[in-house]
């Protein structure tokens, strides 16, 4: 009885106290703390940049360079190193790529050679979103996750931030002499033609290029000089075995009839790169 008494008048203190301790709690504090707006962070955080919405689409497909440069800077100021780490010094090195007729000054990085260097500028005007079309940074590769990219998503290709097949192959194919009805390699043959495209390309599929990335004008006048600007596309830097299934844009004077290996081509070129398309302007 001692016990259960004992057991009650503890139960009775112990709700006591917390009543007390949650009534002070609720009494008027005599020091007023005002709520203050957390400092903003000198820079945005790492995993707000990674999920910038610009990563994604729809934001991607409308971006600016100069909205992706004012992150990644790195890409268009990265430079070879000045010597390889054997120690050799670039300089006193040529690179395979600056034995090429094309070719013209020290060697380069990859995104630098597409957007910025001589050739770059003269012949092309690719943007980030030319080839970047967003990615997702969790799960590299489709159908991983429900939000994920679906299975039958063959835009985006696994592990890769860029879809090779509808960007890279474009001008890294092999030379296509099959439906030129050339007799072999252009290197074997262009003697005949006077190594220039134009002997048959100034009557041939003559609507060509006329895509937002290209300079379509500086082309042709780069090709009226020889094959090397043409060929360098079309051939010179293959390092695909399969070929680009270029559009087969209509021309004046083309015949009615379409060959074989023609029927499944497009007629003309990707919606997005159309000249009308929308695109984010040069930082
Ligand atoms: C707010 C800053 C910011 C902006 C704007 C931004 N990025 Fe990024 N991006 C990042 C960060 C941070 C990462 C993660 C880098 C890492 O993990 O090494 C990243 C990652 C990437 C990657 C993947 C790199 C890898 O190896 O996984 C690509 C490609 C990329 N960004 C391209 C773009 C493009 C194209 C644009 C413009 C449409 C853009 N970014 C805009 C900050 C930004
Ligand atoms: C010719 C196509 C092309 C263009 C144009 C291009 N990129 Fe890339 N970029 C690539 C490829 C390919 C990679 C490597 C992707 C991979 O590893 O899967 C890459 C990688 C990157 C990365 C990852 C880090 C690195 O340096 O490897 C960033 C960031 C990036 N690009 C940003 C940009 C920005 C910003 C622009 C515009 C100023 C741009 N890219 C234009 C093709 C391109
Ligand atoms: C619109 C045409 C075009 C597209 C698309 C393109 N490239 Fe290029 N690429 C070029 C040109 C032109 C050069 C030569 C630039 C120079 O010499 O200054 C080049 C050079 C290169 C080189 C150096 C190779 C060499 O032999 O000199 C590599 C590697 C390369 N590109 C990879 C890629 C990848 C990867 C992609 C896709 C993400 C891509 N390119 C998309 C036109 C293109
Ligand atoms: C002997 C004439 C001839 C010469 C020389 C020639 N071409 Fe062609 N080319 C053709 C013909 C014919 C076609 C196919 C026309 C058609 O679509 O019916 C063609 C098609 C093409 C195509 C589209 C291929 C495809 O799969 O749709 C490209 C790209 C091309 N030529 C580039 C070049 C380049 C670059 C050179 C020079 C290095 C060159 N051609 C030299 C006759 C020639
Ligand atoms: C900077 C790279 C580059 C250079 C230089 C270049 N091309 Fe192309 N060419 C391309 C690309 C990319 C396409 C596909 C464009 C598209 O999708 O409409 C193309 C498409 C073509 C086509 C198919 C056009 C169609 O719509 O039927 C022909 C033919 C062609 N090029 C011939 C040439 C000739 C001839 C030259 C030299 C005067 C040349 N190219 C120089 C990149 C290049």
């Amino acid at each position: 009885m001692k016990q259960a008494v004992a057991a009650a008048a503890l139960v009775i203190a112990a709700s006591a106290a917390f009543i007390a301790w949650i009534v002070a709690g609720m009494a008027p504090r005599t020091e007023f703390v005002p709520y203050v707006e957390p400092r903003p962070a000198a820079e945005p955080g790492y995993l707000r940049a990674v999920y910038s919405p610009l990563h994604f689409r729809p934001a991607i497909d409308a971006a600016t360079d100069a909205q992706c440069l004012s992150c990644h800077r790195e890409v268009l100021e990265d430079r070879v190193r000045a010597a390889a780490p054997s120690g050799l010094k670039s300089d006193t090195l040529r690179a395979a790529y600056q034995e090429t007729p094309t070719y013209a000054g020290e060697q380069e990085t990859f995104h630098r050679r597409h957007l910025v260097t001589p050739l770059a500028r003269q012949l092309m005007d690719l943007r980030c979103n030319t080839c970047h079309q967003g990615h997702e940074p969790r799960e590299e590769a489709q159908g991983a996750a429900a939000d994920a990219p679906p299975q039958s998503d063959a835009g985006f290709t696994l592990r890769k931030q860029v879809n090779p097949e509808t960007t890279c192959l474009k001008c890294h194919g092999p030379f296509p002499w099959q439906p030129m009805g050339l007799p072999g390699p252009w290197e074997e043959h262009k003697a005949a033609f006077g190594n220039n495209c134009l002997t048959c390309h100034a009557a041939i599929r003559t609507k060509r290029h006329e895509v937002n990335y290209l300079k379509a004008a500086a082309i042709e006048e780069a090709g009226k000089a020889g094959a090397e600007a043409c060929f360098g596309c079309h051939g010179g830097r293959s390092w695909y075995r399969i070929g680009y299934p270029y559009p087969r844009t209509p021309w004046p004077d083309m015949p009615a009839e379409v060959p074989e290996w023609a029927k499944d081509r497009p007629t003309q070129s990707e919606a997005r790169f159309l000249k009308a398309a929308a695109q984010g302007t040069r930082p």
